[in-house]
């Protein structure tokens, strides 16, 4: 049998690039992501003005307001065009600090976070092996009795409501179009996106991305070594269900 597999990280760093700040960086998200940040960090239980990893941070979305709301916030992402653009976003302000990395590496000493966030479908990229040492990456950055709060969708989620074609508006006037597969067999869903300028002119990127149960999720934590991972449906502590997507929160 032939298993799908997730893209290769360089196929990441095509999508994760200008690309990515084109089709998600437009202003309509930015009170809804606030929101999302400072409901995660309460989610995790981080003291206030605590040490706070937001990993990946892609373009600083969550990491500049929990900046402003006085944690002490380290953004770690692999994208240099996003790390950019969230270092603009930063503009000459102390906190956050902004750390180019693979997640798989962080350039972190031991137990030095209060808590950690993985936001917004951050893990599925490099399969389940690789992922579970993303995880025991964060783990070891954490300090004793420390959370990280992930946030995803799910396979129950995806397979409830995956549209084999979507679209949606962009601000002026721009399309993003979307096609999607997924293969049961291997729990790898398929997109090609595609953006649409308001000339007409047309750019693309297929990627390929791991969709994992919760079920699958808590027991990779637990070969992370995590100690405890509890599954709600929202960032505020809704009961998990296939219809929601998929908050869990994980104790060292
Ligand atoms: C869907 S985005 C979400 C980013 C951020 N959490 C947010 O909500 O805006 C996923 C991020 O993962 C980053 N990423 C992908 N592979 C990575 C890796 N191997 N190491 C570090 N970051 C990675 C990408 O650059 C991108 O910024």
């Amino acid at each position: 049998m032939q298993r799908r597999a997730p893209s290769t990280p360089e196929t990441w760093d095509e999508f994760f690039s200008d690309f990515y700040l084109r089709a998600y960086a437009d202003d309509e998200r930015q009170v809804e992501a606030q929101a999302q940040a400072l409901a995660a960090a309460r989610l995790a239980g981080c003291p206030a003005g605590g040490d706070l990893l937001d990993v990946p941070c892609g373009f600083g979305r969550h990491s500049v307001p929990l900046a402003r709301a006085d944690y002490r916030v380290v953004g770690v992402d692999r994208s240099e065009s996003l790390l950019a653009e969230a270092q603009r976003r930063v503009g000459g302000a102390h906190w956050p600090k902004l750390v180019r990395a693979d997640y798989r590496e962080l350039p972190l000493p031991d137990e030095s976070f209060d808590a950690a966030l993985n936001l917004f479908s951050s893990l599925g990229y490099l399969g389940d092996e690789q992922d579970t040492r993303v995880l025991g990456e964060i783990r070891r950055v954490l300090r004793p009795d420390a959370r990280l709060v992930i946030e995803i969708m799910h396979r129950d989620l995806l397979v409830r409501e995956v549209r084999e074609q979507d679209w949606r508006l962009l601000g002026e006037g721009r399309l993003l179009l979307e096609q999607r597969t997924f293969d049961p067999g291997s729990g790898v869903a398929q997109t090609t996106q595609t953006l649409v300028d308001n000339a007409g002119r047309r750019d693309s990127r297929s990627f390929s991305l791991r969709v994992y149960t919760a079920t699958e999720l808590v027991a990779m934590l637990g070969r992370a070594g995590f100690e405890e991972a509890k599954c709600y449906g929202d960032l505020d502590g809704a009961r998990f269900a296939t219809d929601t997507r998929l908050v869990i929160v994980a104790k060292r």
